[in-house]
């Protein structure tokens, strides 16, 4: 489908069938999306945590106010990003990068000087609302990228950041959650939002211009 006609189609579903699966070639191509989206200085601060097994999507239910979707989901996402900037970090990814274009290393030190210089005087609370901001874009990719291959999803923040992130032991691994994003396909007959028209104000509204 156009990306119009799919952004249209997709909406934020409520209520899966729990017996669709989605097949692991569209999970592959929905994560591909979200690996893909671009970040504040390249530095992909965030991660995605990919959840099928059904015991843990089951103790995540009463963490999201009891949203039965996250078990009913075929797949379920987080979308977790770096509780903090750390100089390792900055330089981890840049010295990746000249690795990758087979550059000198340090071929960017003066520009990670100044990100470190900028993050690392700012307070961890402070770096984690800018971390957290870039799994924001990649939500959005892998929400359009799911609506291409129909597969549903439902963009969720309607949880306990805290016990999810004790849950999959994510202070371990320097992350937070920030996101979910269930994976699977809607219940025709069982959702009450499915054929409701989708709500947005009008463009001339939405959209200011200065000519
Ligand atoms: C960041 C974010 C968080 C959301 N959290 C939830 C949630 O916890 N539970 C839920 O059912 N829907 C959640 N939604 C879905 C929105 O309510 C929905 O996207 C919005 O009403 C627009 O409708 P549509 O996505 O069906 O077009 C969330 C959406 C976004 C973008």
């Amino acid at each position: 489908m156009a990306v119009l006609d799919s952004l249209k189609w997709r909406y934020a579903t409520k209520k899966y069938d729990p017996t669709r699966k989605v097949a692991q070639e569209h999970v592959d191509k929905i994560v591909e999306a979200a690996r893909l989206a671009p970040t504040s200085s390249g530095l992909q601060q965030f991660r995605v945590i990919v959840i099928t097994d059904p015991e843990i999507k089951k103790q995540i239910v009463p963490i999201a106010s009891g949203q039965e979707i996250v078990a009913d989901a075929s797949h379920l996402l987080v979308f977790a990003a770096w509780d903090k900037y750390t100089a390792e970090r900055i330089d981890g990814v840049y010295d990746y990068t000249t690795d990758v274009r087979e550059l000198p290393k340090g071929r960017f030190a003066a520009y990670t000087d100044r990100l470190k210089n900028a993050y690392l005087n700012q307070s961890d609370e402070e770096n984690f609302v800018h971390t957290a901001r870039q799994a924001y874009i990649g939500l959005g990719l892998a929400i359009a990228q799911a609506a291409e291959l129909q597969v549903d999803t439902t963009p969720m923040e309607g949880f306990n950041n805290a016990q999810l992130d004790e849950l999959l032991d994510l202070p371990a691994k320097g992350l937070k959650s920030v996101l979910l994003l269930p994976l699977g396909y809607r219940d025709n007959d069982n959702d009450w939002l499915v054929s409701m028209k989708k709500v947005r104000i009008p463009k001339e509204e939405f959209v200011i211009e200065y000519k």
